[in-house]
């Protein structure tokens, strides 16, 4: 009775999260990128991929319904050095009550150095990005590039998405590249990638 208590509640939970996400998604659909979250399948993926040292944080860009967000932790990432940001208020909001114990920020990712309090900068672990950014001209990719730089230099960031090729014209964002994951388990079915800065004068 128990299990089906809990079993009923967290489809309810999966409902609201998909009402709300499709909601956004009929609002503006290339900020939202994906009519429904990313499924657990995926979810594993990426929260495989991450990394935290200690005095580290993970750093989640586009945060929407939190699905990733929850992956992170069942994977063992601590609450407290878990920060997302989310540009829509209303997921902000809904974040703030499905991640207890971690840091919601609502604001744009492209602008990092004012939203990621200073504290944190230079001590992330892992910055992972569910932003959609494969239709965006290469002056924002590149805008997007150098926000992640000025908070978290060197590292780069993981990027899930549904192209088969890269998403981001990485030689031209002077990044290496590298599929770290496929999942025909999503709708539609999505790559995890990791991109890194090239030391300068390398091609
Ligand atoms: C494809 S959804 C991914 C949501 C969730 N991480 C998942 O995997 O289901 C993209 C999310 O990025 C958010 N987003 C889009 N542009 C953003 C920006 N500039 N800064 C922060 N979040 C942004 C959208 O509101 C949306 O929640």
């Amino acid at each position: 009775m128990q299990n089906t208590l809990v079993q009923n509640s967290a489809d309810a939970g999966s409902l609201t999260n998909a009402a709300l996400f499709f909601r956004r998604w009929l609002a503006n659909p290339l900020q939202m990128g994906s009519i429904i979250p990313s499924s657990s399948a995926l979810c594993r993926r990426v929260a495989a991929e991450v990394t935290c040292g200690e005095d580290e944080v993970v750093l989640e860009l586009g945060a929407g319904t939190g699905v990733i967000s929850r992956a992170l932790l069942a994977a063992g990432v601590p609450a407290k050095r878990l920060a997302v940001v989310e540009i829509v208020p209303e997921m902000a909001e809904h974040l703030q009550h499905a991640l207890p114990g971690a840091t919601v920020l609502c604001g744009d990712a492209f602008r990092l150095p004012e939203v990621i309090p200073p504290r944190w900068h230079g001590r992330i672990g892992t910055v992972i990005c569910g932003i959609p950014l494969v239709l965006l001209p290469l002056a924002e990719q590149r805008r997007f590039v150098d926000s992640v730089e000025a908070i978290a230099p060197g590292r780069g960031f993981l990027l899930y998405s549904y192209c088969v090729t890269s998403p981001l014209k990485h030689r031209a964002l002077n990044l290496s590249a590298m599929r770290r994951a496929w999942t025909p388990l999503n709708f539609p079915p999505a790559s995890v990638w990791r991109y890194r800065p090239r030391p300068t004068g390398k091609a």
